[in-house]
């Protein structure tokens, strides 16, 4: 049976997609099947970000509806073999999915893959709920900001009470990201450091990723920065999926380049 891991957050924009994306081709990568599903229903972008835009025909919602079967709805990744993606409907009605079709399909992928990813709306959205209710592992991702950490905690909040394993007096394993880091700023006290971050919310780091502007040209190319083995950010993406397999990898906490300070000073 697969495992379901969702990518979630309390606030929007904070780098979930972009870890789904990075993420899904670093399993895809190590052997697994995995299928990345994007729930953020009406603003899709994980499509961009794996540059899968072109090939969609259908949807998740064209799955629930019938209009087709998965195997039709279902891209498989050009680069990556092992990697299969699920679009987000561009419908307007945010409501659109039903718990029932939503369970059919989880269960239809996880005779199927070895990791379900989805992509989660944040906290606030709705759409969270069904993106979080079968997951068997949560990723919550945060930026070092007082905003991003404190919808967060809400976000584990909300987790622990809502997810079919909590009905069942389980947990969900949660584990947390956080993104965007400028050491050079920490450093001078300027931003919260990881470790302000991680006594607000008690859950244990999976991953601290630096703020690297090569994301960005990553996603406008459709090329997942994880590719790019000349990037500080790609590294981080890489030992997070080793984590989610298992291995014990120490967690660094990424240092900014002096080029990337002096640009910074520059700015
Ligand atoms: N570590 C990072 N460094 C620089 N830019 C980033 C980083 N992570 C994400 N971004 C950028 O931030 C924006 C929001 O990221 P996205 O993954 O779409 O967030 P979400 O899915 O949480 O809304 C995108 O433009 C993305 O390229
Ligand atoms: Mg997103």
């Amino acid at each position: 049976m697969g495992i379901v891991i969702t990518i979630t957050s309390g606030k929007g924009g904070v780098g979930k997609s972009t870890a789904v994306g990075n993420i899904s081709v670093g399993l895809a990568n190590r052997g697994k099947k995995v299928v990345a599903i994007d729930f953020d229903i009406g603003l899709r972008n994980l499509d961009m970000i794996l540059g899968l835009e072109n090939r969609i025909v259908y949807d998740v919602i064209d799955v629930m509806e019938e209009k087709c079967n998965l195997n039709q709805a279902l891209i498989n990744d050009k680069k990556s073999k092992n990697l299969y993606f699920l679009p987000a409907s561009q419908s307007k009605d945010k409501n659109i999915l039903n718990k029932d079709k939503v369970k059919i399909l989880i269960e239809e992928l996880k005779n199927n893959f070895d990791f379900i990813l989805i992509d989660s709306p944040a906290g606030i959205e709705s759409g969270f709920e069904h993106a979080i209710f079968w997951a068997d592992k949560a990723l919550i991702v945060v930026t070092p900001e007082v905003s991003s950490v404190r919808d967060a905690d809400r976000v584990i909040g909300i987790i622990d009470a809502k997810s079919d394993k909590a009905r069942d007096g389980k947990e969900v394993e949660k584990s947390l990201i956080i993104n965007r880091i400028k050491q050079d700023l920490v450093k001078k006290g300027e931003m919260m450091s990881s470790d302000d971050v991680l006594n607000i919310l008690g859950i244990p780091l999976i991953g601290l990723i630096p703020e690297d502007e090569k994301i960005i040209s990553a996603t406008n190319s459709g090329v997942p920065v994880i590719y790019n083995k000349n990037t500080k950010s790609a590294k981080s993406y890489q030992d997070i999926c080793d984590r989610i397999l298992g291995k014990e990898i120490p967690i660094e906490i990424p240092n900014d380049s002096i080029l990337d300070s002096i640009k910074r000073l520059f700015k």
